[in-house]
């Protein structure tokens, strides 16, 4: 079943009943302002920092789901409703929210009344703009009475939640005209407030939560709502909310529109008051007046349109396949520069409060951004470097706003260093720009011990190399990419963490994984050395990687696949001679992607491996048999009932790498299926099942063990958005930047005929052209450039130097 369709045109998707399986969400904000708004008009927002900054107040896994958000009340008569149905669910005549690129568009009627509601962020301030345009339909005079209602969050969401012994003393807020201030802890250590304002004269307000909702009420039957009148309260202590009541006139067929302006502003410490305890609203004021008119917030959203379109400009395929081109030219990419702005923060499923930016998420999510922002991408790998340890080991996870790493986690996840080689390999061979290498990069955020980023690179790789098991593999640590893998953890008590129990440092548990990963971002490494001209340690890391790949031929292979792991008592993990958990996605992926058994048929082995074991429809399964019990040996993934998470779901995650791997052995059409099998966009048709957005990638889709089997979860903030583009934009359709200038190598079903793609890439529009009457899957017969033969399949960057635009045929065969 279906809950809307996708307005490829518009790049929309448009839901056509509020009543979708879970809260389909979008995002607003693109800088420093960011909300999140459901399609019923749920969700909040804040500035910079989820947890600290949090303007306004939600509540999460509520009843219902969704509950908290800006919420406009329209009582036509003695009817009442709302543009986004929530929360009162007068049922409308019509409805529709469009999710676009930054803004939501809600639209509806009820008895001859339609309300377009539209809400964004603008390119370059600090606030939520809501446009609300009520029209008369009907052929007689309507008289509307309109109330907004957002309540404040006392900014710190975690203590907003739980302090209530102090934060029930300290609200406070001021209005003036149609704009009311919010103000809390502004007396003492903050310089900011929040404003919500309206652009036309009110006729009352309210900024008491019980007197604007009535002390028993919920949100879908306010008193002042039904009174049809403002009580003009003003908060001291409790809850402060902003309630503006406005009227509307409307002859038939008129309209009349009202602009909310929801914005952050800040005050330097010096100039905080105007007068005693009255807040300096110049910022406030110069904020609201640029969105007094329509043409103001049209051109705000104008604004927005064209940094989408540009951005979005660097990417764009057409092929045979409708859906195919809408994920890749839109939705792909936009949840990637989601990932970007987000990591893994504020979803509907991640409340704000807890991770900040993960190290190994971080890096990997740059894989999916950095042809759309290279120069943000460069600043974030020097952010993620600067949390690096002396060693090379380093912090799981850092804070956006101080950007210093998280002590309470700590490190000792072993894949984590090498995550930082795979991103800074990336971003060169996107730009071409060598001198990232050197820039200085502080440890532990001490600037002090600055060294070239290069240096950095070298340690993380060294630092593998030197923490080696009794394998010759590398040490897991408290985990590798599998979060849940705890090898090492040991921990029996509930509520002990299965990340941070137990030593991090000695036990010899090994991970077949970081293996894979050290030959795949060793090799990267190698050729970032070669290039600077360090010929003896590219040899160096060479011969390491090399002895690497002997050891995972021996102690990592079990004869039909790769072992993932081997645990403290140096016992295999997936393999046959475990009872349950035999075989695993990870290696599998990762050290075909590496290149290991390529040659003499063990990665074909392996593949063929996870297709008969781990395969199904809905997508390849983390590991099989799922575990039925707790194994203290091995940790946190064994704690979730089967076909869950770790425990055998199908984490999304890691499927590309297996699309990515076949590529390798030329399984265009092998690789093409399983892409499709987890891809949103090919999911829309059983949303009912899927339940998550079709136009976003979730975390996990419930395993075959599970009762609720192809049910999502966890839907936009993971790694599965970035890897799947770099599967289906780089393996797949085949478009590879590399050290030396742009690749072309595609693996492709054999039915299909070809298909043209736009790619800018290093300041040059490539205009390329893919042939396949062939039929092949994969293979380069012919590739030219502006009608110029080119041997192999790499288009050098000096031969289309000074150009701003080229053509590539490409024939396959
Ligand atoms: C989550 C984490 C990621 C981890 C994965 C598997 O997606 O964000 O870091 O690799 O789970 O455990
Ligand atoms: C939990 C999640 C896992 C995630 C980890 C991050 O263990 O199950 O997916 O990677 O938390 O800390």
């Amino acid at each position: 079943m279906k809950f809307g369709f996708f307005d490829d045109v518009r790049k929309e998707y448009v839901i056509t009943t509020p009543k979708t399986p879970l809260p389909w969400i979008n995002y607003l904000g693109s800088q420093d302002f960011f909300g999140l708004i459901s399609n019923t008009g749920g969700g909040y927002c804040f500035y910079k920092d989820a947890k600290l900054l949090r303007l306004t107040r939600y509540r999460y896994n509520n009843c219902p789901m969704d509950l908290g958000g800006r919420y406009y009340y329209i009582k036509d008569g003695d009817t009442v409703w709302n543009p986004g149905w929530m929360p009162v669910k007068t049922e409308l005549d019509s409805y529709e929210c469009r999710h676009g690129l930054g803004y939501s568009v809600f639209t509806s009627s009820k008895n001859g009344l339609q309300a377009v509601l539209t809400a964004f962020v603008p390119v370059s301030d600090t606030c939520e703009i809501h446009r609300l345009k009520l029209t008369n339909q009907s052929d007689a005079p309507k008289n509307i009475d309109l109330f907004s209602f957002i309540e404040f969050c006392l900014w710190n969401a975690q203590d907003d939640m739980s302090n209530f012994q102090r934060n029930f003393s300290t609200g406070e807020v001021e209005v003036i005209g149609s704009t009311i201030y919010h103000k809390t802890e502004y007396r003492e250590r903050r310089n900011h407030y929040a404003v919500y304002s309206v652009n036309k004269p009110i006729e009352g307000f309210d900024t008491i939560r019980d007197s604007f909702l009535g002390f028993y009420n919920s949100f879908d039957d306010p008193d002042v709502v039904r009174e049809g009148k403002s009580k003009n309260s003003v908060a001291h202590g409790w809850q402060p909310i902003g309630s503006h009541h406005l009227k509307a006139e409307l002859a038939p067929g008129k309209s009349e529109e009202f602009i909310f302006v929801l914005g952050y502003c800040e005050n330097p410490r010096d100039q905080k008051f105007e007068a005693p305890n009255v807040i300096n609203k110049k910022p406030a004021n110069e904020l609201l007046a640029k969105y007094q008119t329509s043409e103001q917030a049209q051109a705000a959203l104008d604004e927005l349109h064209a940094y989408w379109d540009k951005l979005l400009s660097t990417y764009n395929v057409n092929t045979a396949d409708e859906k195919l081109n809408r994920l890749v030219n839109v939705w792909n990419q936009y949840q990637c520069m989601v990932t970007f702005n987000m990591s893994r923060s504020a979803s509907f499923y991640e409340s704000g409060l807890g991770r900040g930016m993960g190290f190994r998420d971080s890096c990997q999510d740059l894989l999916g951004f950095v042809h759309l922002i290279p120069e943000r991408a460069r600043e974030r790998i020097i952010d993620i470097a600067n949390t690096q340890f002396e060693d090379g080991s380093t912090y799981h996870q850092y804070q956006p706003l101080t950007k210093k790493g998280n002590a309470d986690i700590g490190g000792g996840f072993n894949d984590d260093p090498l995550w930082l080689v795979a991103c800074t390999y990336a971003y060169i061979c996107e730009t071409g720009d060598f001198s990232i290498l050197d820039e200085p990069c502080a440890f532990d955020s001490d600037f002090s011990k600055a060294v070239p980023l290069m240096d950095h690179l070298r340690r993380s790789f060294n630092y593998t190399a030197t923490h080696l098991g009794p394998h010759g593999l590398p040490l897991i640590g408290r985990a590798d990419w599998n979060d849940c893998l705890n090898l090492n953890c040991f921990s029996e008590e509930p509520g002990e963490s299965f990340q941070t129990f137990g030593p991090s440092e000695g036990p010899v548990a090994e991970s077949v994984f970081i293996a894979g990963m050290f030959v795949k971002y060793g090799k990267q490494y190698a050729e970032l050395c070669q290039a600077q001209g360090l010929e003896d340690e590219t040899a160096d890391v060479l011969g390491k990687v090399d002895q690497m790949i002997k050891v995972v031929e021996d102690a990592g292979w079990d004869g039909e696949w790769f072992v993932r792991a081997y645990d403290a008592f140096s016992n295999p993990i997936g393999s046959k001679v475990c009872e349950e958990g035999q075989i695993y996605i990870e290696p599998q992926g990762m050290c075909v992607m590496a290149g290991i058994g390529v040659e003499d048929g063990k990665a074909a082995k392996a593949l063929k491996s996870v297709e008969e074991k781990l395969d199904s429809k809905f997508g390849i399964v983390l590991l099989q048999p799922a575990y039925t019990k707790y194994h203290v040996e091995i940790g946190e993934i064994t704690s979730y009932p089967p076909g869950y998470k770790e425990n055998a779901g199908i984490f999304c995650h890691n499927n590309p790498w297996i699309v990515c791997a076949e590529t390798e052995l030329g399984h265009g059409d092998r690789a093409f299926d399983v892409f499709r099998k987890t891809c949103p966009v090919y999911l829309e048709e059983i949303s009912e099942v899927h339940r998550t957005e079709p136009y976003v990638y979730c975390q996990m889709v419930a395993g075959k063990d599970a009762p609720t089997f192809g049910e999502g979860k966890n839907s936009w903030l993971t790694g599965t958005a970035a890897w799947t583009f770099t599967a289906i934009s780089q393996y797949i359709l085949g478009i590879q930047p590399t050290l030396k200038g742009l690749g072309i190598n595609p693996c492709i079903p054999s039915g299909w005929n070809g298909y043209t793609l736009d790619r800018v890439y290093r300041g040059v529009t490539y205009h390329i052209t893919i042939d396949n009457a062939a039929g092949a899957q994969k293979g380069v017969a012919c590739l030219t450039v502006d009608g110029v033969a080119v041997p192999g399949c790499v288009i050098p960057a000096e031969m289309v130097a000074g150009k701003q635009e080229v053509a590539v045929v490409v024939t396959m065969g």
